[in-house]
């Protein structure tokens, strides 16, 4: 079998380290990827938007099947185009159509989703410039904190918590009328606050069948303590180790059942992964989010604790025959710490030599924001590298991560050493 993998990240490069362990892997290609994925397949220098030169790679290279990592390219149709395409019809593609990449691409979209098909989730209402005073009144009606959404995709920057009301119109105004998230923020859900703690869950589905793959928690603050401003996640954790057997059936039966079976019901057909965003308030489960792909940095715990051939599962998704499939999942806690550059999530410097992962012992390093320049290894991205371990809990594989962290190097490398701090 011959793979294409979309994207750059450590989710990326975590995804071809588990295929490349499977004996029906024939050639690996990554677009764009990193030094990482550069080790183990081969990367073609191709945007993840860039469907002209996807199709070339796709036809020249033989590829048999796309993988794709993040979610823009499925909000903007990636899978209709293939189904679309004469000569790359028959090629499976393992992510949502546009139509059901919706489920991330629109928090409204969302919101109705899970209304429509009685899945717990906090109250809202959706507004727009039109609807500007509604959306005040609306705020008077609700307690502090109030949560602000853009609808469509910000980068992950799209949702304001506000404690003040005044601050809170004034955040709507700027969202909706001078467009502070661009055309992403036209629309404006503002959503009842529900105060928990999050998890997040992972469920492959061929539209058909489904599998839960394990549990995983991220931290999101680039500070201590959860402080700080919001990243694509400085770490994670799998399985959550408060999620026991009767909190994962209520996840099951009210979360995860009813997502599936909406799906089929609205005629959203779906190969793909979906990451649930939850939030335990007391002993249920509420869906904060859907995300229409595998989270990263969570996909550097989750994978790993598969045991099974990935390409087999996925040839199953492709083929709708998940259900024959048994999911095999390591008992033990995957960790991951993600090593970053100093300044991000803000202003950071690119292209600083990395040194030391080679001689990592009992961690596995996931490249994230990496590339190759004169035979070296440099930083590329705010997220750099992610070192996953496997432990008999959360603190030991923890403990492994940052023993090897010690031997790794670059300028103004910073990463979180709490993490776990909360549970
Ligand atoms: P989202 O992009 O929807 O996942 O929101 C980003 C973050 O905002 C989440 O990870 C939560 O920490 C927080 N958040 C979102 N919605 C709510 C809510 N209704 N109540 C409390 N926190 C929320
Ligand atoms: N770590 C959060 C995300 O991938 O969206």
């Amino acid at each position: 079998m011959n793979i294409l993998i979309l994207g750059s990240g450590g989710r990326e490069h975590a995804i071809a380290w588990k295929l490349k362990q499977s004996p029906k892997l024939n050639k690996l290609i990554i677009a764009p990827g990193n030094a990482g994925t550069a080790a183990i397949g081969k990367n073609v220098p191709i945007g993840v938007n860039d469907i002209e030169g996807i199709k070339k790679t796709v036809l020249s290279e033989n590829i048999n099947m796309v993988i794709v990592g993040p979610e823009d390219p499925l909000v903007n149709g990636i899978h209709d185009f293939f189904l679309n395409d004469t000569e790359l019809r028959n090629i499976p593609v393992i992510g949502p159509k546009k139509a059901a990449a919706s489920l991330e691409g629109s928090k409204e979209f969302a919101k109705q989703f899970l209304f429509r098909h009685n899945i717990p989730t906090a109250a809202y209402k959706s507004f727009t410039s039109d609807s500007l005073d509604e959306g005040y009144s609306f705020l008077e009606t609700l307690k502090p904190p109030y949560v602000l959404k853009a609808d469509g995709l910000a980068a992950g920057k799209g949702v304001l918590i506000l404690n003040d009301v005044q601050e809170a119109k004034d955040e709507l105004k700027t969202m909706l009328v001078d467009a502070k998230f661009g055309s992403a923020s036209a629309t404006v859900v503002i959503e009842e606050f529900l105060a928990g703690i999050e998890l997040s869950v992972f469920v492959l589905t061929d539209g058909k069948g489904y599998k839960i793959l394990p549990t995983a928690k991220d931290y999101k603050r680039i500070g201590e303590g959860d402080t700080g401003l919001n990243t694509g996640g400085m770490g994670a954790i799998s399985p959550v180790p408060f999620v026991d057997k009767e909190f994962m059936d209520k996840i099951h039966e009210q979360v995860v059942k009813p997502t599936v079976e909406g799906l089929k019901k609205d005629n959203l057909p779906y190969k793909g992964f979906i990451f649930i965003g939850l939030i335990k308030v007391g002993d249920d489960p509420f869906v904060i989010e859907y995300n229409v792909r595998l989270g990263d940095p969570e996909t550097e715990v989750v994978i790993p604790r598969i045991k099974n051939d990935l390409v087999e599962v996925f040839q199953a998704v492709a083929d709708q025959t998940l259900d024959a499939i048994d999911l095999q999942i390591d008992e033990r806690t995957a960790t991951t710490v993600m090593l970053v550059s100093g300044g991000y999530p803000e202003a950071y410097e690119k292209g600083k030599e990395i040194t030391g992962f080679e001689k990592i012992e009992d961690s596995i390093v996931f490249h994230a924001g990496t590339d190759s320049k004169d035979g070296k290894v440099v930083t590329n991205g705010g997220r750099v590298m992610a070192i996953t371990s496997f432990g008999r809990d959360f603190r030991d594989g923890l403990s492994k991560s940052y023993q090897n962290i010690n031997k790794i190097h670059f300028d103004n490398m910073y990463y979180r050493k709490d993490l776990g701090f909360d549970l």
